[in-house]
């Protein structure tokens, strides 16, 4: 895949007066108004993408923008959460359902130019998603979290430390959230290598300990590791 992380990330153009999808449908009328707040420019080659989530938090603002850039969006999902946030466009949304934990098989026979995973907390589950997608995808990004460092400390940045995993077999998110996570990035990059994003999020509340131009590393290896400011929500995790 060779559009560049500028073109699939950026924002603050205006979106296509005529917008029209590969599948399910076309977007038009109250659905391009429902992107008007978002206004990302056209892509010059779209994609298919799938996002392993896309309907609670993070998700349902990936799928408007990435509609609105041209692209045509798949999530997996177990089918339970409704989104509450631009629910009009997922009429446009591939919606595969299975579990992370024991059904991939939505997936299987399928390919995309991207996949974004939001929804990899235990590393069993991202180990299995990127070994099927291993092939049948040009990029896999894996959305992270800042928790990865020690944030018990004066300042923290991408070159930081990482957290020690003391019980990698451990699946228990609630007590080893960020230390899961650093063995769901190396799940991802040791699989993808060059194709492997990381974007380590944060609040980027003015109270967080990282300075929201460091609060996430977007791209592995060579690929840049500038980071666009940080607009999500008001809840580090
Ligand atoms: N919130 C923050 O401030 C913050 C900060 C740092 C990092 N992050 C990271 O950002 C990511 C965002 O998560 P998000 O919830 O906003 O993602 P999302 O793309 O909105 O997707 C969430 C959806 O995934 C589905 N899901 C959950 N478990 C699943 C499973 N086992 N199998 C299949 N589908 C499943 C759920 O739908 P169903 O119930 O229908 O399955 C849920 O609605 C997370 O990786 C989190 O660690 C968040």
């Amino acid at each position: 895949m060779t559009t560049s992380r500028r073109e699939f990330l950026g924002t603050g153009l205006a979106a296509g007066a005529a917008l029209t999808l590969g599948r399910p449908g076309a977007l038009r009328g109250a659905d391009v108004r429902a992107l008007s707040t978002v206004r990302p420019e056209r892509a010059p080659h779209p994609l298919n993408i799938l996002i392993l989530g896309g309907t609670s938090m993070l998700g349902p603002h990936i799928v408007a923008y990435a509609l609105g850039r041209g692209h045509t969006v798949t999530t997996f999902t177990r089918g339970r959460t409704k989104p509450t946030v631009h629910q009009d466009l997922f009429h446009h949304v591939e919606q595969l359902v299975g579990n992370r934990d024991s059904d991939l098989e939505a997936l299987k026979g399928r390919s995309w130019d991207a996949v974004i995973d939001n929804t990899g907390y235990v590393p069993r589950h991202v180990r299995d998603s990127a070994d099927l997608l291993k092939g049948h995808t040009g990029r896999y990004l894996f959305t992270s979290t800042g928790s990865v460092y020690n944030l018990n400390q004066d300042s923290v940045d991408e070159d930081s430390k990482l957290l020690d995993v003391p019980e990698p077999e451990s699946e228990d998110v609630n007590k080893y959230y960020g230390e899961l996570k650093v063995l769901c990035e190396q799940a991802v990059q040791e699989r993808y290598g060059e194709a492997a994003t990381i974007v380590r999020r944060t609040s980027g509340s003015p109270t967080s300990r990282m300075p929201t131009h460091t609060s996430c590393r977007v791209g592995c290896s060579s690929v840049s590791r500038s980071c666009e400011p940080s607009h999500s929500e008001p809840r580090t995790c």
